[in-house]
């Protein structure tokens, strides 16, 4: 299997739904990539692998170290890094000078960063210079600081033209692709049919284009996530008994047995 493509990805409007899960490390990019046509380095590895309270403090060197880890794991599918908070608001300059550094470092397809109209120069800038930008508009957590909290969007008369208006700029910009996250179910189907770029649901509609989960979420990683994650495992608790299978057998002395030992020959 080649690993697929930008343009096969943008073919996909209106066709085979996309699939798209985030990974963070190269074993995990391995299992998923088979399944997959996207992979997300997204910066939620800040909550998910370094235990922050926000994506905020993400860094660019982060999401270099994690998004080449993803890229040597996966051989199929078109692996997207998330610019962190900070490395591309400032101007369009800056965005490319980070994003130039994240192609370069990882060998990931292209980047994704949060906003709509007021980051649409920018996604123009990167676009035309050769850094293919997947936008994310709806509940982007970056500006979780300005939204008051990780609430559904869109409810309101407002917000719903605001975010469509969104979508157009990020699609007209030349994103490739465009996440909606986190918003009422009619608006990310409008929303689909406004662009005429591939748009990902998470927490939006299964009538997207396609779909996004954090990995971590799906397996059941965590007690509490938000209402749109489904389940599909229960890793945590699976974890909790092999642990304490493991230290039990310690503190008897039933492991290492004869089968984890090196005996002498003969
Ligand atoms: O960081 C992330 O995992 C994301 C997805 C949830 C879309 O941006
Ligand atoms: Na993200």
């Amino acid at each position: 299997m080649k690993r697929m493509t930008v343009p096969q990805i943008q073919a996909r409007k209106g066709k085979e739904p996309i699939v798209m899960l985030t990974a963070y490390t190269a074993r995990m990019a391995q299992l998923l990539d088979r399944h997959c046509d996207m992979l997300l380095v997204g910066d939620s590895l800040g909550q998910v692998i370094y235990g922050l309270p926000s994506t905020l403090p993400v860094t660019l060197d982060m999401m270099c170290a994690h998004g080449a880890a993803v890229v040597r794991g996966s051989y199929h599918s078109v692996v997207i890094v998330d610019m962190p908070f900070g490395t591309y608001e400032a101007s369009p300059e800056q965005a490319f000078r980070s994003a130039a550094r994240v192609m370069a470092e990882t060998g990931a397809a292209g980047v994704k960063l949060e906003g709509g109209e007021a980051m649409a120069p920018t996604v123009a800038f990167l676009q035309e210079r050769g850094i293919p930008v997947v936008g994310h508009i709806g509940l982007t957590p970056q500006a979780v600081n300005a939204l008051g909290g990780y609430g559904a969007r869109g409810r309101s008369n407002a917000e719903h033209s605001k975010i469509i208006a969104d979508a157009r700029a990020m699609a007209d910009a030349g994103a490739f692709s465009i996440v909606v996250e986190g918003v009422v179910e009619p608006l990310a189907v409008a929303v689909t049919a406004e662009v005429s770029c591939p748009v990902i649901g998470i927490g939006a509609s299964a009538r997207c284009d396609g779909q996004v989960l954090v990995i971590d979420d799906m397996l059941g990683m965590f007690e509490r996530t938000a209402r749109f994650v489904k389940r599909y495992d229960d890793l945590a608790s699976r974890i909790d008994a092999a642990a304490g299978a493991y230290a039990e057998e310690v503190r008897a002395r039933a492991f290492p047995g004869i089968d984890q030992t090196y005996q002498p020959k003969g």
